[in-house]
């Protein structure tokens, strides 16, 4: 199915959740979450010692990796409006995605200053490394963006929550905790785009799960040193195959999509849904010999 057909058909679905979303989401203050008594004024060129820091290398990578991913939003914008377009609900939607996400960034680097919690000269050459190099996801259609954002933002509220959980501070926690609770409505409302755009077109939309679901990636192709941040995330226990596999591609692709039981498909996607699903099942194995072997991996690594 061509790209405007499928947009104009999910039309009333969009609007509906949309209207779901402003029901649901409440609102809430960056400021409010910040423990400010702690913060202190910063000497020019005062140098980080990682020897000093409580927090795990890990953990320190996955703050810096989860900011970064949010700092990348002009992108992430731009790349949504020239597929979706700037009008109707999907206009709508974007810009108010956009405003949510905003303040993701906001509250997490204004907790990670004044908590001192990670080398922030680092944070910044990498933001402004990140933000000029210009590189986010950018799927092939609609049915694949659709996909990959459903995914994403879920596998992103799994990497906010264990991050916050292993920060052992309760305002560290809280602060991605409330991340993590938009991130997770935002994945609703992908979740149940691509619900409906497997009623309109099933065999478009399991060729798009196929090949999102075997080459998914973590945004971050932008992040200097990525992929030893994503190892040492996947070291401490923050995003790995198997939460990838358990959290991410069991509830969502098996569970809610139901791929497994979808009738009448087109012999091609037939054929796509044994490849995503004789993959999700691999992917389950590695992740146990893994668990076994304590051997944790980053996800793009199948
Ligand atoms: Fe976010
Ligand atoms: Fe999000």
């Amino acid at each position: 199915m061509q790209d405007v057909d499928l947009l104009r058909e999910l039309e009333p679905t969009a609007e509906r959740l949309l209207a779901r979303h402003l029901a649901t989401a409440k609102e809430w203050f960056p400021h409010e979450f910040v423990p400010w008594s702690r913060g202190r004024d910063f000497e020019p060129g005062e140098i980080f010692d990682p020897d000093a820091s409580t927090i795990p290398a890990g953990v320190r990578s996955a703050l810096l990796v989860n900011l970064l991913t949010e700092d990348n939003l002009p992108h992430y914008y731009q790349t949504i409006a020239s597929k979706f377009g700037t009008d109707s609900v999907w206009g709508e939607w974007n810009r108010r995605w956009t405003a949510e996400e905003g303040r993701h960034s906001i509250v997490i680097r204004d907790y990670l200053t004044v908590t001192r919690s990670i080398d922030l000269h680092t944070l910044e050459r990498a933001r402004m490394a990140q933000v000029s190099s210009g590189k986010v996801p950018n799927p092939p259609s609609i049915a694949d963006g659709i996909v990959y954002v459903a995914l994403q933002e879920l596998a992103t509220r799994v990497s906010h929550r264990n991050t916050g959980k292993l920060l052992d501070d309760p305002a560290g926690d809280a602060v991605m905790t409330r991340v993590a609770a938009d991130e997770n409505l935002h994945h609703i409302f992908y979740r149940d785009l691509v619900a409906e755009a497997l009623e309109i077109d099933p065999s478009g939309m399991v060729a798009a799960i196929d090949r999102q679901v075997r080459h998914f990636e973590m945004p971050g192709a932008g992040i200097p040193d990525f992929s030893t941040h994503a190892r040492l995330i996947a070291d401490v226990g923050v995003y790995d195959f198997a939460s990838h596999h358990d959290r991410i591609l069991v509830p969502v692709v098996v569970k809610h999509w139901r791929i497994p039981q979808l009738e009448n498909l087109k012999s091609a996607a037939e054929q796509a849904r044994d490849r995503v699903m004789r993959h999700i099942e691999r992917l389950d194995l590695v992740a146990k010999r893994m668990v076994a072997r304590q051997d944790r991996r980053a996800v793009p690594v199948v």
